[in-house]
């Protein structure tokens, strides 16, 4: 117990000192939102990517079109704080954005060689990738989120993060549904990748606080 609580906790507090000085500063701000926007669009992408084919429910087709519209929430929360951020997705508009997408990446490629080596449907394989991909990352987002949207309220900046917050919570719990009934081990499996998320989101968080001043 004691080992999974204390680098959470460690992140926690560098999440925090990071957040603190990024709202410090619009321009530094505003990257960071398109950050964000990245990360959801990424996750849209992929979503659509590896799970459109004759199984598409209407599940998938909601959880896709959340995530972009999660992209476009944040791209227009950068322009809300800097009124003349436009911007695409390119190194210069984003905050350590190769780290950001090594991120995705990794956490892409730690589920896939998890489920390689489970006895689990192999049929089932990219839609299982996704379930546990999601959970983890909804996990991940569910913290940053709502440390950030603290900090927002207590900065009295004009963003909230609750909506968005409530739809990541509902991708969470179709996630858990799907997962449960799949899965005879998802409890176990599902300890051991977060385990391993944290360890490749605590790199990341490292690259962010290298601009911490
Ligand atoms: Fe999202
Ligand atoms: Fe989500």
């Amino acid at each position: 117990m004691l080992q999974t609580e204390s680098p959470k906790r460690i992140n926690d507090e560098k999440l925090n000192s990071f957040l603190r000085f990024v709202i410090r500063d619009k321009d530094r701000h505003a990257l960071w939102l398109n950050t964000l926007s990245l990360l959801e669009h990424i996750g849209s992408r992929k979503i659509l990517l590896t799970q459109s084919n004759d199984d598409t429910s209407e599940m998938i087709l909601r959880h896709a079109t959340e995530e972009a519209r999660h992209a476009l929430f944040f791209k227009k929360a950068a322009r809300n704080i800097k009124a003349d951020f436009k911007s695409g997705y390119h190194t210069n508009e984003l905050l350590k954005g190769n780290s950001a997408k090594i991120y995705f990446a990794k956490l892409d490629s730690l589920v896939r060689s998890n489920l390689k080596k489970s006895e689990l449907d192999p049929f089932k394989f990219t839609y299982l990738a996704y379930l546990y991909t999601t959970t983890v990352i909804e996990k991940r987002a569910m913290i940053v989120y709502e440390n950030y949207n603290q900090l927002l309220e207590s900065q009295n900046i004009e963003i909230n993060l609750q909506n968005l917050i409530l739809e990541e919570e509902g991708h969470l719990d179709e996630m858990s549904a799907e997962i449960t009934k799949l899965d005879p081990h998802w409890e176990a499996r599902l300890e051991i990748l977060m385990e391993k998320e944290n360890k490749i989101f605590e790199r990341f968080l490292n690259q962010l606080n290298l601009i911490v001043a």
